[in-house]
């Protein structure tokens, strides 16, 4: 690559800081799997500000400061490492950043999504197709991958994987929890892809969205009723277990399965009901400007583990937490980066969405980005430009 190509990155400079500083960044040799992107759009993700807020040494101790924060890009090739098959300088793509992931530690910064030129491994990368926007298309990465985690991984809940264009009913129902969310968002379409059933629930306004991405009932999470109306929606079906997106879900999602009557069924075939949840939200976290915030979000946590602990025992569910990287070190990341996601993007399978809200341009706007999610967003993703 050319020697005259200079790099910048948004750098968490210590533990807390806030704003994010743009510095000038190294670009690191590529090892053999890796493809280097020219990033075009960049999508914010809860777990950029959390960090951010929370700084780095509860969840994920292996990172070190300065570090570059990031995992959803799109963007085009630039370079591509010796054993790459499936990219060529100049291709349009999307990626999931690997730079938090333990596994990638000495390359933290490089891999991470927050900087001008970017690494991503070839298994977690898809090409997108031109009519494709890279700010719409960044959306997806982070989303993609932990829905596929918690859908298809077989310590998951162990779904068959999608095939582009080939969808086979199944007598099977799914209920993913927070369907609007970009977890969510991608959780229902990849279900639908794979012939499953899809309950959700999400805030009223978002039912139509929901539906459109093939959702067959949506409940309101909020709705004191939601419990019974879920569970109601579930009578006579074969439920295979639940997805949990959304601040203390998973609890709410094992009251559900503990009500469903599993045995009234037929428990035939490949794929038999289970009472199973795959984890993808905690507790709700205190914003670290309140008092006693770092305490009172362990407290909290611990509250969380021992109450899912107590129900997972008291009615036999089994569950696990979700890491939304964890696919790439398994068939799922390229099952779906490689020979599901382009193929379907392309016909209009799957849809990039939540829809892009374009917070600005150029890295000194990924910290405003990071701030206006952090305040929330319904059914959109934070997005800045670069190019
Ligand atoms: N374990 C992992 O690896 C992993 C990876 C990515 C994300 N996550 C977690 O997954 C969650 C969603 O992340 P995201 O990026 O997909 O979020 P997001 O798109 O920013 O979420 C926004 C949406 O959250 C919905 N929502 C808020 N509270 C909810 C609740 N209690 N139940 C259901 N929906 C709720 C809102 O729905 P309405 O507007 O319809 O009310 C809103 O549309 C977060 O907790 C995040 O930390 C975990």
């Amino acid at each position: 690559m050319s020697n005259k190509i200079t790099n910048h990155a948004a750098y968490l400079t210590k533990a807390k800081a806030h704003p994010l500083e743009v510095l000038e960044a190294p670009l690191t040799a590529l090892e053999p799997n890796a493809i280097r992107v020219r990033v075009h759009g960049l999508a914010i993700n809860p777990i950029d500000h959390i960090l951010q807020a929370q700084g780095t040494s509860l969840a994920f101790p292996w990172l070190k400061y300065p570090l570059v924060l990031g995992i959803d890009v799109a963007g085009t090739v630039v370079e591509i490492g010796t054993s790459v098959k499936n990219f060529n300088v100049g291709d349009r793509v999307l990626g999931e950043c690997m730079g938090t992931d333990k596994v990638h530690v000495d390359s933290q910064s490089a891999e991470a999504g927050f900087q001008e030129y970017s690494v991503l491994r070839e298994h977690m990368s898809s090409m997108i197709p031109d009519t494709l926007s890279f700010e719409q298309a960044c959306v997806l990465p982070l989303g993609l991958g932990t829905a596929a985690c918690g859908l298809f991984q077989k310590d998951h809940l162990g779904m068959e994987l999608p095939k582009p264009g080939e969808v086979v009913p199944k007598d099977r129902t799914v209920l993913i929890w927070g369907g609007s969310t970009s977890v969510g968002t991608c959780a229902i379409q990849l279900a639908v892809a794979s012939g499953y059933n899809v309950i959700t629930t999400c805030s009223p306004k978002n039912f139509e969205y929901c539906r459109a991405l093939g959702a067959k009932h949506c409940f309101d999470y909020k709705s004191t009723t939601v419990v019974q109306d879920v569970v109601g929606a579930l009578r006579g079906k074969v439920c295979i277990g639940a997805l949990a997106v959304g601040a203390n879900s998973p609890l709410v999602c094992m009251n559900i399965l503990s009500k469903h009557d599993f045995k009234s069924t037929k428990n035939e075939g490949t794929h038999p009901a289970r009472k199973f949840v795959s984890v993808v939200s905690g507790p709700d976290l205190v914003p670290p400007t309140e008092r006693l915030a770092t305490l009172r979000t362990i407290s909290r946590f611990v509250a969380f583990g021992v109450s899912l602990l107590y129900k997972s025992w008291r009615h036999s569910i089994q569950w696990k937490f979700v890491l939304g990287t964890e696919p790439a070190r398994n068939e799922v990341g390229p099952a779906i980066y490689n020979d599901f996601l382009p193929a379907a993007l392309k016909s209009g399978q799957f849809r990039a969405l939540p829809e892009a809200m374009v917070v600005g341009h150029g890295l000194e706007k990924v910290q405003e980005a990071m701030d206006v999610l952090k305040a929330g967003v319904s059914a959109k993703k934070v997005v800045v430009t670069l190019v």
